[in-house]
This record gives C-alpha cells, structure tokens and sequence, in this order.
C-alpha cells in the first residue's frame, strides 16, 4: 500500500513537471500563425494550454491521429501539411534528449509524421521533464518504423548493427506500419546512425531525430524550468 502511493506521487509529480514545460513554450508561440504539434502526454498539456489561448493562434498541423483529435476537439483546427507552406515552430517532447539536442522520440509511435513536421519548421521547441536528459542516447529502446512485409530483414540488419529488435506487440501506426524497438544499441554517433539505420530498406524512419536536432529545450524539474539552446 505504502509503496503504491509512493509510485502515484512520483507520477503525479513528473505529470506537474510535464505541464510546467508545457506552459513554458506556450508564451513562445507567435500569434496569429499555424503550428506545428507534435504527440505524447508532455504535448496534450500544450495542447490543453494553446486551447485556453483561444484565438492566439490560427490552427495547427499536427502529427498523429491522437493529437489531431484533441486539437479538434478543443477547436483548434487542424490543417492538411499539404496546405501549409511555413512552419514558423514545431512544439514535442522526446524520450531521451542529450546537449546536442539530439533526442529519441517515438515511445508513442508517431515518429514518422514528427520527423516531417519538424523537417519543415523553422523552430523545434522540445519539452520535457528531467527524466528526458541524458548524457548518451540510448537507454531508452530505439524506435524504428517499417513496412510490414520487411521487418524481419530489418530486423536481422539492426542485429548487425549490435542492437537487439523487439516487435511492438499489437501496435499499427498511423501509417500502417509496425514498429520495432532497438534494444542495446551503442549510439556513440546519432547523426551517422540515423542515417544508417534510415537507409536499411524497409524503414521508413528511425526514431533518432540528430539530423534535424531541437533548437530549444524547455526542461522541466524540481527547481523549475531551463530554457536552454543546443551546443553544436
Ligand atoms: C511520440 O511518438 C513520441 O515521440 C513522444 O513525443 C515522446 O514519446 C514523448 O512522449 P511523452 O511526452 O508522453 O513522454
């Protein structure tokens, strides 16, 4: 019993964390334009927060199903990537981001339409609580997304790179792909390996996002928020 309570207030704390990051790159947003959102529970806060500013912005691209919906269903509108020429910023979290703001993204599985909305903003705002920074990436398990009928090729070949594949048990993403989860890999150099890993035929992209890095983080812990900026 002791023990269950400990669990739901760390979680509740790391929720508060998650919402203060949040609330921190809302004053970021510029008026007026559409913007690019991205997916996971750090970003529903954002998105809780864009719809409190009713009217502030012009509506959003977004980048899953899940997001699109409770854009929607806020009154956010939610516009065709298609449509849209500028980005002026594009606003995620990750599962690992490191100095470099290089980062793993992907636990939800919308990797793919992330890495499209960020390669067209201008700006990636990234927030997260402390548990997201890292020194290395990689102890988080790396997602990769792949064309059904190729998964056990790619999967032999992130063998070959020293990583351990898991299928993603039940899951199809929003572009009807699976997914697979490298366990063990040693990324010692996440520009060189997303391009590796990208260029395996199969997969439509890896979760490793280091070729188009964040460009600012807005990090959540006890003391407060850091904003800070990638050192190249
Ligand atoms: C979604 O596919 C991911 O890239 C998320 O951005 C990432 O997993 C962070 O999610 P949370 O904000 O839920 O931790």
């Amino acid at each position: 019993m002791l023990l269950t309570l400990h669990r739901d207030r760390k979680i509740m704390n790391q929720d508060a964390l998650k919402k203060s990051a949040a609330e921190a790159a809302l004053k970021e947003i510029p008026e007026d334009a559409i913007i690019g959102v991205g997916t996971g529970s750090t970003v529903n806060h954002f998105i809780d927060g864009l719809a409190q500013m009713r009217g502030r912005i012009a509506g959003a691209v977004s980048s899953s199903e899940a997001s699109s919906k409770r854009l929607k269903a806020l009154g956010i509108e939610v516009f065709d990537l298609n449509n849209v020429n500028d980005l002026p910023v594009y606003v995620d979290g990750a599962d690992e981001i490191t100095r470099h703001m290089h980062m793993i993204k992907g636990g939800g599985g919308a990797l793919t339409r992330e890495k499209i909305v960020a390669a067209v903003a201008k700006r990636f705002i990234c927030i997260a609580d402390t548990s997201k920074w890292v020194g290395r990436l990689g102890n988080f398990p790396l997602p990769v997304e792949v064309i059904p009928m190729s998964r056990s090729y790619v999967a032999r070949e992130l063998m070959k790179l020293g990583g351990q594949p898991a299928l993603r048990s039940g899951f199809v993403t929003d572009n009807g792909n699976v997914i697979l989860d490298v366990h063990h890999l040693d990324i010692m150099n996440p520009v060189e390996l997303e391009g590796i890993i990208n260029q395996i035929a199969g997969v439509v992209t890896c979760g490793l996002f280091a070729r188009r890095a964040a460009d600012v983080l807005f990090l959540a812990d006890s003391s407060g928020i850091h904003r800070l900026l990638a050192e190249r």
